[in-house]
């Protein structure tokens, strides 16, 4: 990377970041960076820490300085829509946007979160999702993304659950014009698990340091089942090696970071995003 930076870096370069707070963390500039050097683009992608007070300058910023794109990640996902000129459709369903890209000064918001994982989850576990039985455990932002990207496969159901009922209920009603989704009672569980095809976990259960929590138990459900869960940190959640253990297939979230970032590059380069790369990047550092 220090070569690509230090040969290439011009007034021309294509600007790119990913604003956020915190955002010590963040992968994405490792990922996108492996990105662009990989096909020799004359491109930088940088963090930028930026306080909810300071979101509105920010943008502006983005219009003044001539960025390309922008990542928009926590806690300004929702904050930044009313800041752009257009937000794409999905992203407006969603309710959060976090990817923008930058048309010749017109600002607009893309959400490439659930269209990413559901890439993620064809190109990895299971490539046609028409008519599965889908249980999503969790109704929060992710979860919101991922349902709404899942309805456009055309699922037979997709089944909510949710330790808050209430959010699973809201977030399927939200939603039902686009697909069969149903809000279901974290004990009805019982009855639906033998015609689920693949379950999803979008809860933070099981994340580091919790490594040995695990949303839902696998027991009742068939082996030939698909177990994913959004996590990425560990690779392996609890529930995870539950489903490798009896003979299930896996997808971990490694992929959705990576896919959501891949469509983001997409948008803003036009090329198609060396996808390998970008996960070997990401895989080195979690390592
Ligand atoms: P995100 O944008 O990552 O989805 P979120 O909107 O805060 O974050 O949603 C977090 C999800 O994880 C919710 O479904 C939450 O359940 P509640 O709606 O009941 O809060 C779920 N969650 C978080 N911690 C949990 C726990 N310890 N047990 C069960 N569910 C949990």
């Amino acid at each position: 990377m220090g070569d690509h930076l230090v040969n290439r870096i011009s007034s021309e370069t294509m600007l790119l970041g990913v604003i956020g707070d915190p955002i010590r963390q963040s992968k994405s500039p490792l990922m996108h960076n492996s990105a662009l050097q990989a096909l020799g683009l004359d491109g930088v992608y940088t963090a930028m820490h930026v306080l909810p007070d300071k979101l509105e300058d920010a943008i502006r910023g983005v219009r003044a300085l001539g960025y390309r794109g922008i990542n928009v990640t926590i806690p300004h996902k929702l904050d930044v829509m009313p800041l752009l000129d257009e937000v794409d459709k999905g992203a407006r369903v969603i309710g959060a946007v976090n990817t923008i890209v930058n048309d010749n000064g017109k600002l607009i918001g893309y959400n490439t979160d659930g269209i990413g994982y559901v890439r993620s989850l064809r190109e990895e576990a299971e490539s046609d999702l028409r008519g599965k039985r889908i249980l999503v455990i969790g109704a929060g932002g992710a979860a919101r993304g991922i349902v709404y990207a899942l309805t456009q496969e055309s699922p037979e159901v997709i089944w909510i659950a949710n330790r808050t009922v209430e959010r699973a209920v809201e977030l399927a009603a939200d939603l039902q014009s686009y697909g069969n989704v149903q809000a279901i009672e974290l004990e009805r569980i019982l009855d639906i698990r033998s015609n689920v095809d693949i379950v999803i976990n979008t809860t933070s259960v099981g994340m580091f340091p919790h490594v040995d929590a695990s949303p839902l138990s696998l027991e009742g459900f068939r082996t030939d089942l698909i177990v994913s869960d959004l996590i990425y940190n560990p690779l392996e959640t609890a529930i995870l090696r539950e489903a490798r253990l009896r003979g299930s297939r896996t997808h971990c979230g490694l992929g959705m970071f990576v896919y959501q970032g891949a469509y983001a590059f997409e948008y803003w380069t036009g090329r198609a995003a060396p996808v390998e790369v970008m996960r070997q990047a990401v895989l080195q550092s979690l390592k």
